[in-house]
């Protein structure tokens, strides 16, 4: 345990088997908060648990659990809050996407993103919402991605440019809807985290090159340097942060 910053929280994170959501999911509960977490992939989310079990950690999770799928959504949330008493904040992070450049995308590959990457959030905040309501607020994060705002150079990521910026667009309309509910709704926007989903495109010649190239700061991101974030966006001294992009990326889009 790293500190009581979080204590009477109780967060729901997705995609907990893997990358930034494994990353997350264990660090708010070394905070102190309650987490369930979930995810498609049986084996890593049961993996997940166990790395927190060994730490002593309050972490749960259900799995497999498909975020495309509204019903397990569902099941997801009010597993929590039967479990924990409530949820104050629901992290977006389990996601997929195809990346493929135009001449290779098939329109199987750009529907799969784009329900990959965003009907994930919709499902995640339309579940969640009436638990946030009913605690008097609550902070849901976001994913979008510097491909939001940038092309990378040889990464086939059309689909996902457009679903990260829905993510992007999303995330104010969500901010401006939970306001009055004291429901805060923010966005991170990562540069090149090693993770699954990265390790393989990182391999290609060159492109690690082209990616440290954009960065201020000469290193690849790791789930953690999104994890710490998080942590402070959960918590209440964010209070007043709401509708907003936090771009952490090396300063890649800062130029
Ligand atoms: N890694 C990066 O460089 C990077 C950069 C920008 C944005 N992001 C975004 O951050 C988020 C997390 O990315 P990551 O790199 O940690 O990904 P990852 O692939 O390493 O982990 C995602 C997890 O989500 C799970 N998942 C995927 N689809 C699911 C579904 N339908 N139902 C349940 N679980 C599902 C996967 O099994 C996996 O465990 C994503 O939204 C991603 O687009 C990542």
């Amino acid at each position: 345990m790293l500190s009581e910053r979080l204590k009477g929280k109780v967060a729901v994170v997705t995609g907990s088997g893997n990358g930034i959501g494994k990353g997350v999911a264990l660090m708010l509960a070394r905070h102190g908060a309650q987490v369930m977490g979930c995810d498609i992939d049986v084996a890593a989310a049961t993996a997940t648990v166990n790395e927190a079990r060994a730490e002593g950690l309050p972490l749960e999770s259900l799995h497999p659990c498909d975020l495309t799928r509204p019903e397990d959504v569902q099941r997801l949330m009010d597993g929590a809050a039967q479990r924990f008493g409530g949820i104050d904040a629901l992290v977006n992070a389990g996601a997929w996407g195809a990346f493929r450049m135009i001449e290779e995308m098939t329109h199987g590959d750009w529907k799969r993103t784009l329900e990959g990457e965003l009907d994930v959030v919709f499902n995640g905040c339309k579940s969640v919402w009436e638990y946030l309501k009913r605690r008097g607020g609550g902070s849901i994060v976001n994913f979008a991605s510097a491909n939001a705002y940038q092309a990378l150079k040889g990464s086939g990521a059309l689909a996902h440019c457009a679903g990260k910026g829905g993510v992007l667009a999303m995330t104010r309309q969500l901010a401006m809807e939970g306001g009055p509910h004291n429901i805060r709704a923010n966005s991170i926007s990562p540069g090149l985290i090693v993770t699954a989903a990265t390790k393989p495109v990182l391999e290609l010649p060159g492109f690690k090159d082209n990616v440290l190239e954009k960065m201020m700061i000469k290193r690849l991101g790791q789930p953690e340097d999104i994890a710490w974030f998080v942590t402070f966006l959960v918590s209440d001294e964010a209070g007043w942060l709401t509708g907003a992009d936090y771009h952490i990326d090396g300063g890649a889009t800062a130029w």
